[in-house]
């Protein structure tokens, strides 16, 4: 299966801006389907979600936005995830079966385009999971199955029993969390190169990219630390140099890893979904790539 024609996702975490589903109104509403418009005016066609964010309200809400654009859906890939409970991880068959029908009914949907399992559970044989996602893909209620937060060898431990193969990794990516990029390198933040990318390579499987902005830090030019600072000034120069913003330089970073990266934007603003949707054709030369990797890793290659 194909993942999205377009290159930029949009990440729904924040869509009602709240965690609390008592919180839930008509404006938050009002302002989950203008965010929604501008990603479709903008030409996003994937949805990331998953069934904890706002408590469920995410979910819930994306319902209100498919009915108010009709067709929307036929034209879009809906990605959620479920698995993760309060204090602990579910991946046990019937859990993840309610998972699939409560989040089917959140969205008011019939299936879902990529399911994914947001966090591997030690508590659970992948065999389990994967007899769930088998029935599930046969009866039609999951098109495709991805998954996050998962090194090489856990995917390959639920791959072994999955009928299909493994369509996507969800994992943090971006100029400040580098460890999915080169396999085996101290990648300066205390981790070590993890191989996530490769192995999406070797399998074909799509990188999702989530956080690619730092959780909103890159966007807003905010550094907490000094190579923080300098990843910052970086950004400015380059965006100066190849007349984008910061954040779109930050995004054409990602987007220009020959791994097929698709960065999950995480905004409910229309003006910031747009300026992520610009950086779709960005690409960057292959001495700027390296320039703005070494600068946020803090040192040179070897
Ligand atoms: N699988 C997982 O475990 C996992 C974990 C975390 C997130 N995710 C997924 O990844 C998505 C994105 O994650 P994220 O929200 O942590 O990361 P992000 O996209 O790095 O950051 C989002 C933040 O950036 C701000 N922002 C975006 N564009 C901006 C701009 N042009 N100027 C200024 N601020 C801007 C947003 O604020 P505004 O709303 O004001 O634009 C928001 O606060 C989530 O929605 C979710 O789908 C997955």
């Amino acid at each position: 299966m194909k993942i999205t024609k377009f290159p930029v996702a949009l990440g729904c975490m924040g869509l009602t801006g709240t965690w609390n589903p008592a919180e839930m109104n008509a404006g938050r509403e009002q302002r989950a389907i203008a965010a929604f418009e501008a990603a479709l005016a903008a030409g996003i066609t994937l949805y990331d979600h998953a069934d904890i964010y706002g408590g469920g309200t995410c979910e819930e809400v994306f319902k209100a936005c498919l009915k108010a654009v009709p067709g929307a859906r036929e034209e879009i890939q809906i990605a959620t995830k479920g698995g993760i409970r309060s204090g602990h991880y579910n991946l046990s068959a019937p859990y993840l079966r309610e998972c699939i029908e409560r989040s089917l009914s959140r969205m008011g949907i019939e299936y879902i385009d990529i399911y994914q399992i947001h966090r591997p559970d030690p508590f659970t044989h992948p065999a389990e999971t994967a007899h769930a996602l088998n029935a599930a893909l046969r009866e039609g209620k999951i098109l495709s199955v991805g998954v996050s937060n998962y090194y090489p060898e856990q995917v390959r431990a639920l791959q072994r029993y999955l009928d299909v193969p493994i369509v996507s990794n969800q994992i943090a990516i971006s100029l400040g969390r580098l460890d999915p990029i080169y396999e085996g390198l101290d990648s300066g933040n205390g981790r070590v190169g993890d191989g996530t990318l490769d192995q999406c390579m070797a399998l074909g499987m799509t990188p999702l990219a989530y956080s690619p902005l730092g959780g909103g830090a890159l966007a807003r030019g905010e550094a907490k630390t000094e190579r923080g600072q300098k990843i910052q000034e970086h950004l400015q120069t380059l965006a100066e140099k190849l007349n984008h913003t910061p954040t779109q330089v930050a995004l054409g970073w990602l987007l220009s890893h020959p791994a097929g990266i698709i960065p999950l934007v995480g905004s409910a603003n229309p003006e910031h979904i747009r300026e992520a949707a610009a950086a779709a054709d960005l690409k960057l030369e292959r001495e700027d790539w390296f320039a703005l990797w070494t600068t946020a890793w803090g040192r040179n290659v070897p």
